[in-house]
């Protein structure tokens, strides 16, 4: 039996790439009304952009229609900075997209739980950070874990993973908490569907099923190079070509980002203490240079 998502209204906390391409999706795809707020009053005019190019784009090459397009744009609406996570407050649905950071999410969920609906589902898109952290972070003030309202809140929180680039990749990875209510994680798979996604459900372990296994890939391409076993050149070609990977790794990292990379592959470290896991110095030592790949210009390659 198919669930009803029952999502009328969706908010999106976070205007980067992640965070547009997550809107993107609800708005053409799913066909629901989206709220999107970033703090940064220049990210959000990224963001728009960065929707207008993806629509004018995909109706150049007659994957949509222009009145797609149109209504698309018109569902999507900005949180202004007054509102802040007030503005959120009538969506039955929030997906949470900023960076890679514990004690921000954190931060964040806790006053989503205090500022949105009782009822709305709170999922985060992080990459690696436990779930079950950060709905214990949702349990209001004054509740412990085991109070109804306690309960209550945390049930209602789900990792909801979409892949770079949004629009293109066809996975959302979903991922229970020990909280998650299996009403929360059946609606939230219902609603990845509906924004033209397949689905698979992992458990709450550091980095899910996704990372845990790309970057450990990632990271020995990377102390590959470190090791002067072949260049970045060969590296990536080895993969791409032999293996008919997309991407090589180290283009993948650039791509991903070297300082999220970084952030997960810390997670999984200190998650698990597993030595497999351990950042390689290079990666550490390019972040420490604020080489973070593409979307800065720099990162194994340049992009001018
Ligand atoms: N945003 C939106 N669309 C994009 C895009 C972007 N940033 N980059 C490329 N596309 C679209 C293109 O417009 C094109 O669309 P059409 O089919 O409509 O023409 C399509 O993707 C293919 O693009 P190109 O022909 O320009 O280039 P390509 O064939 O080399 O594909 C790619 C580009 C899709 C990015 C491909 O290289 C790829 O799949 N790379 C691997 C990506 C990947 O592994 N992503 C997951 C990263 S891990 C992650 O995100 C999660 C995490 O937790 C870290």
């Amino acid at each position: 039996m198919s669930v009803v998502h029952g999502i009328r209204t969706l908010g999106v906390l976070g205007s980067g790439q992640m965070g547009l391409g997550i809107a993107y999706v609800a708005a053409l795809r799913a066909k629901v009304p989206v709220l999107l707020y970033d703090r940064s009053a220049e990210q959000i005019d990224k963001g728009l952009k960065l929707m207008d190019k993806l629509l004018a784009k995909d109706v150049s090459k007659g994957k949509i229609q222009d009145i797609e397009a149109k209504e698309a744009r018109e569902r999507l609406s900005v949180v202004s900075q007054e509102q802040g996570l007030k503005g959120l407050r009538d969506a039955d649905m929030i997906v949470e997209a900023v960076s890679e950071n514990l004690s921000l999410k954190q931060k964040i969920f806790s006053s989503l739980s205090s500022e949105c609906r009782p009822d709305a589902i709170l999922a985060s898109n992080t990459s690696s950070i436990s779930i079950t952290k950060i709905a214990a972070s949702t349990i209001p003030e004054g509740q412990s874990a085991a109070s109804e309202l306690g309960k209550q809140s945390a049930a209602r929180v789900v990792g909801l993973h979409f892949f770079n680039p949004v629009p293109v990749m066809k996975l959302v990875e979903l991922i229970s908490a020990l909280q998650t209510s299996t009403d929360t994680l059946e609606r939230s798979r219902a609603f990845a569907i509906a924004c033209g996604k397949e689905v698979t459900v992992s458990k709450d372990v550091p980095g899910f099923v996704s990372n845990a296994l790309l970057m450990p890939f990632i990271n020995e391409a990377i102390m590959w190079l470190e090791k002067g076993v072949a260049t970045k050149e060969d590296i990536d070609k080895t993969l791409k070509l032999g293996m008919n990977h997309p991407m090589g790794p180290l283009q993948l990292a650039d791509f991903i980002g070297l300082d999220t990379c970084l952030a997960i592959q810390q997670t999984l470290y200190q998650g698990t203490g597993d030595s497999k896991y351990r950042p390689s110095v290079l990666l550490e030592r390019m972040v420490d240079a604020q080489w973070y790949g593409r979307k800065n210009g720099k990162g194994f390659y340049e992009y001018p």
